[in-house]
């Protein structure tokens, strides 16, 4: 009889509880025994197994694939971690990982460019594609070059070369793949030298007067100079900038004012040099090219950017998943007896957290993980390098503090932090479309979300600082570099992201690295503990050589 008033109550409490999280689905945890001490002590000696076996290669890396997940932070991979265990698997999704993830080495990269505490993917893409920080919105050119600077964008000693340009010089294949146009920033620093990002097509230079007519855009940069026409793999969207639309689009992006059709011109010069080819721009154009006996693949599948996975014609006739443009990629380099350099950018994340749509953010990193996961099956990360990497971050939050397994594009119902007591979304951006409160007669208040479908990729969350046209800006945090193969254990600290340039060309022996010369290291297999008392002298793990110069500097200062 006593019992039945409690179960009464116990069961109205569940009810409560589930009218709270009617619209944030709470996803169920994938083991039964994270309570018990057991299973994270094990976890843990697993854990530490792996690194005690970490391999540490030293070869030559034949191929070296660099994959960029425009403005993947390390925000965003956690949200996208916790979005692929949810949606994917159905678990609660914190405790999964993506592909990248269990990489044996990481490091983070130092974002800032030389003019600004938080970048953009030009100044960033020339650090890590070629070696060098540069300016806000300049491409491909050293820190000389300020924004718009035409005339000094074209002295020889202000335009070093990228990472695409040295594997050329070694004789290795070439390409890039990127889901924006062919000629934005991030790829454009792979072959374009440009004081100004924006310098798409000869339109946008005209703009900023006389000075620029001795400047090339960067699409004629493309097809007409070294490296970008030797390029075997080009894919992305860009046709307008190309010249060549297939379409009357009214958004006027970058359409050329010279009549210049670089297609034709691109196809011309394969002709003039007898080399096999193929212009594809659908998805069943591209799945029917010969990769075998075609040399160069040029596709473009959008006449500005590639659409949003999210929003993306999945027919043949429409545009291909961003692994279906691996795939073919990698089977077109393979042939390359020399080996090849593959730069693969997810670039339509960034544009997705612009928008401040969380929901589409995360539907393009898991695409652009599943490119990582098909080309590890491609490849033999013995031989290939693969290094994972974001060129900068964004503003985007993950708030304290929804219950483990909650929907992570829903709300947080209960908080006893929060003030008002009104409902909010664990993902939030710093800037954007605004804070959106109103007045309410009495005070100025939030949106109530309760009922909002926030979980919808046309929903957009609240931010903090209004910004024009509601366009959300970059973080300045730190990136990771994930990386597997050849070389990739010199990703080990904090490092500029210049960095990143000299691992891929030091582990190909390209560009700098060229002579191949390996600097002689004492057994990094015999464990520092075998020997404690060396290790008090700070001798240990340097080389004999860096001793000798120690014991002189000593010697010197004791005189
Ligand atoms: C583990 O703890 C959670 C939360 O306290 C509880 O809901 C669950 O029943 C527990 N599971 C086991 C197997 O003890
Ligand atoms: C938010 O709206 C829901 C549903 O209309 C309501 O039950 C709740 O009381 C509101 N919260 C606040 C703090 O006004
Ligand atoms: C702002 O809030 C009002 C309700 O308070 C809502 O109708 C409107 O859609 C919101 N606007 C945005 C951009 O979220
Ligand atoms: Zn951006």
């Amino acid at each position: 009889m006593t019992s039945l008033p409690l179960i009464l109550l116990v069961a109205a409490a569940a009810a409560a509880a589930l009218v709270h999280y009617s619209n944030a689905t709470v996803f169920p945890r994938p083991s039964e025994d994270e309570n018990g001490s057991d299973y994270w002590l094990k976890l843990g000696r697993e854990e530490i197994e792996e690194a005690l076996l970490k391999p540490t290669l030293t070869n030559v890396a034949k191929n070296v694939i660099l994959f960029m997940g425009d403005g993947m932070g390390i925000t965003v991979n956690t949200a996208s971690r916790i979005y692929k265990g949810q949606k994917k698997h159905g678990y609660s999704g914190e405790e999964g990982h993506l592909v990248w993830e269990k990489f044996p080495n990481i490091g983070l990269l130092k974002t800032y460019d030389l003019d600004k505490q938080v970048s953009d993917s030009a100044s960033t893409a020339t650090a890590y594609l070629c070696g060098v920080k540069a300016n806000y919105y300049t491409v491909g050119v050293n820190g000389h070059v300020k924004f718009n600077d035409c005339p000094a964008s074209l002295i020889e000693e202000n335009r070093p070369a990228s990472i695409l340009q040295w594997a050329q010089e070694a004789k290795k294949d070439t390409g890039f793949i990127t889901t924006t146009q062919v000629t934005h920033a991030s790829v454009a620093a792979s072959y374009a030298k440009s004081a100004n990002r924006k310098w798409q097509c000869d339109k946008k230079m005209k703009k900023f007067g006389p000075d620029t007519a001795a400047c090339k855009d960067i699409a004629r940069q493309l097809v007409e100079d070294v490296p970008g026409k030797h390029f075997k793999v080009v894919m992305g969207g860009g046709r307008q900038e190309m010249g060549s639309p297939k379409t009357d689009i009214t958004e006027d992006n970058c359409k050329r004012s010279d009549g210049m059709n670089l297609v034709r011109d691109w196809i011309n010069h394969k002709e003039e040099n007898g080399k096999s080819y193929a212009y594809v721009t659908t998805t069943r154009e591209l799945q029917s090219i010969d990769t075998k006996n075609t040399e160069y693949i040029l596709g473009l599948f959008g006449e500005i950017h590639m659409p949003y996975e999210t929003d993306r014609d999945t027919s043949l006739d429409g545009c291909p998943h961003i692994k279906e443009m691996v795939e073919v990629a990698i089977n077109r380099l393979k042939n390359s007896d020399n080996g090849f350099f593959l730069f693969v950018e997810g670039g339509m994340i960034d544009n997705a957290l612009h928008i401040t749509s969380p929901k589409r953010a995360l539907e393009e990193v898991l695409a652009f993980e599943e490119a990582v996961e098909l080309a590890l099956t491609m490849v033999n990360t013995e031989e290939t390098l693969v290094v994972v990497t974001a060129d900068h971050s964004h503003g985007m939050t993950i708030n304290g503090y929804p219950p483990r397994g909650n929907d992570i594009l829903g709300i947080v119902t209960e908080s006893e932090d929060v003030s008002d007591g009104l409902p909010f979304t664990t993902l939030t951006f710093a800037t954007g479309h605004g804070f959106n409160y109103s007045f309410n007669g009495n005070e100025v208040v939030r949106p109530n979300l309760t009922g909002v479908d926030t979980t919808d990729k046309d929903y957009v969350p609240l931010a903090a600082i209004p910004t024009h046209y509601d366009y959300e800006t970059h973080g300045g945090e730190d990136v990771a570099a994930f990386a597997v193969g050849p070389w990739a254990h010199l990703f080990h600290r904090v490092h500029e992201q210049t960095h990143v340039a000299n691992v891929m060309a030091y582990a190909s022996c390209t560009g700098p690295y060229k002579d191949c010369h390996r600097r002689e290291v004492t057994a990094s297999s015999e464990p520092v503990t075998k020997n404690p008392e060396r290790r008090s002298s700070g001798a240990t793990g340097l080389l004999p050589g860096n001793i000798f110069i120690f014991v002189v500097a000593v010697q010197i200062l004791s005189v």
